[in-house]
Parts: C-alpha cells; sequence; structure tokens
C-alpha cells in the first residue's frame, strides 16, 4: 500500500484531485467511486474549483458507496442529496451518468444487485475514492463486515450512529439501517484511494495500514488490493509505527 503524508487538507485535496484529473484525461468517460462523508470533501472542492478554470468531468460515470435505508431523497443529510450537493452540480457532472444505492426501494435485495449490475455494465469502477469511520468502517461496511460482501443492508452500529447524528438534529433521527457497497465490490475497483484527517482517525488508519487483515477493521481489506494509496495529513498518520518510512519511499521514487 502506498501512503502519502502531507501537512494540509488542501494538500490531499490537491494530490487526490490530480489522480481524478489525469485519469479523466486519460479516459474521460472512467468510473468513479465516490465516498460521502466529510473526509472526501477537499478533494470534491478542489476539482470543482479545477472545473470552474475549465476542466471537463462531465463524461464521468459514477457511483456513491452507501445510502441511508428509511431517509427520503430529498431529506438534506441522504447520500442521493449530499452528492448531488457536494459532487454533481460542483463537479457539473451529468446527473443521469452518477448513481446511488436505492436505500428507499421496497426490496432492499434487489436493489443490492441492481447496484452491482449496474456497476458490471458500467465497466466497473476505475477510482474509488474512500474516508474511513474512526471504527475502520469504508462505505458503511461496519467491523465484522465480511471481506467478499457485496451490496446489501447492513445494521448501523451505535458508534456510527453517535458520529453521523452531528448531521441530524437528533441522534434519534439517524437511520439505523444503510445500503452499502459490499468490501468484495470496493476491491474490484481498479484503484483505491482513502483519504483521512486529524487525529481522531490516527487509530484506524494505523490498523488498516499495518494492523493484520481482519473483518475487525474492514479498511484493513484494502491490504489486499494491489494498487491502494492513503493519503493523509500528519495527525492522521500519528500513529503509524513505519511513517518515517514511507515519507522516504514517497520522496526517492523512481521516476
Ligand atoms: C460515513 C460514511 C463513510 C465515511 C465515514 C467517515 O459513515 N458512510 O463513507 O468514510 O462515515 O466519515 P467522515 O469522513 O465524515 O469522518
Amino acid at each position: 500500500m502506498e501512503v502519502v503524508i502531507l501537512n494540509s487538507a488542501e494538500e490531499v485535496g490537491s494530490t487526490v484531485a490530480d489522480h481524478v484529473e489525469s485519469l479523466a484525461a486519460s479516459k474521460p468517460e472512467a468510473v468513479l467511486g465516490f465516498a460521502t462523508g466529510s473526509s472526501p470533501l477537499p478533494v470534491y472542492q478542489e476539482l470543482a474549483r479545477r472545473v470552474r478554470n475549465g476542466l471537463d468531468l462531465s463524461h464521468l460515470q459514477g457511483f456513491a458507496l452507501d445510502e441511508y435505508v428509511g431517509l427520503d431523497y430529498g431529506h438534506p443529510e441522504s447520500y442521493h442529496s449530499v452528492i448531488e450537493r457536494e459532487v454533481i452540480e460542483p463537479l457539473k457532472l451529468k446527473p443521469e451518468l452518477i448513481h446511488v444505492p436505492a436505500g428507499a426501494a421496497d426490496d432492499l435485495d434487489v436493489s443490492g444487485h441492481e447496484y452491482e449490475a449496474a456497476i458490471m455494465s458500467a465497466g466497473g469502477v476505475d477510482l474509488q475514492i474512500l474516508g474511513i469511520g474512526a471504527d475502520g468502517h469504508i462505505g458503511f461496511n461496519e467491523p465484522t463486515s465480511s471481506f467478499a460482501s457485496r451490496t446489501r443492508v447492513k445494521t448501523l452500529t451505535k458508534h456510527t450512529r453517535e458520529a453521523n447524528a452531528r448531521f441530524f438534529s437528533s441522534l434519534d433521527e439517524v437511520p439505523t439501517h444503510c445500503l452499502t457497497q459490499g468490501l468484495g465490490t470496493i476491491l474490484d475497483a481498479r484503484k483505491l484511494v482513502l483519504v483521512a484527517f486529524g487525529e481522531s482517525k490516527a487509530e484506524a488508519v494505523a490498523a488498516a495500514v499495518e494492523g493484520p487483515v481482519t473483518a475487525i477493521c474492514p479498511a484493513s481489506a484494502l491490504q489486499l488490493h494491489r494498487f491502494a494509496t492513503v493519503v493523509i495529513d500528519r495527525a492522521a498518520a500519528s500513529k503509524l509505527r513505519l511513517r518515517e518510512y514511507y515519507e522516504y519511499i514517497v520522496a526517492n521514487k523512481p521516476r
């Protein structure tokens, strides 16, 4: 796994935006995987700035990782709304090319299968952007999620509901379930880029990068991927034992 340690959220945003821009340059209709949460926002903000300056991302296709179950898509905190507000509009993407799991569908098993089929028929995800929960979850794959899992309903942990309560007016309003891409779905993406900031993510990042590959830390699944990059700030890197080695590798990359 490549670990890139940077000084600020802006630098992280700009580094990951470079990955997206070069992908779009070589394959304008590439498939991007979008994460929600606050971590990828600097990436989206930097891409939006470049789009205002003329970058064209309008042919990109996209798939969000997850959606709450039991929330109207029009609710401001549904991931349908978040993706529209933070990604589709600022990046000037075509709404019909961007997909979010149908968490309000009547039959969630069917919508999970349909989501997998839609990803397949788009040709698979070229670049998946990921955040990480303080408990090591990616997407909404909570601890003990199967590494082979596909898009399905998951029960949110108390920890995740409490962490996400900041987006709602009370904890009771936070949905209890979600529809999320599985770890198997995520591992099928051709490239993974995980972003994280701050001390509160340091333990999860260390467990994901240097700990055992274990379902108790879903992000440790990244160790099984050939092209996984972790782009983090110094605070999120603070519990990595081999911090200096990662910096040395990046500084001495063969050209
Ligand atoms: C949510 C999302 C994840 C996200 C995680 C961390 O639960 N489903 O995709 O990575 O929280 O969020 P944040 O980046 O806001 O800390």
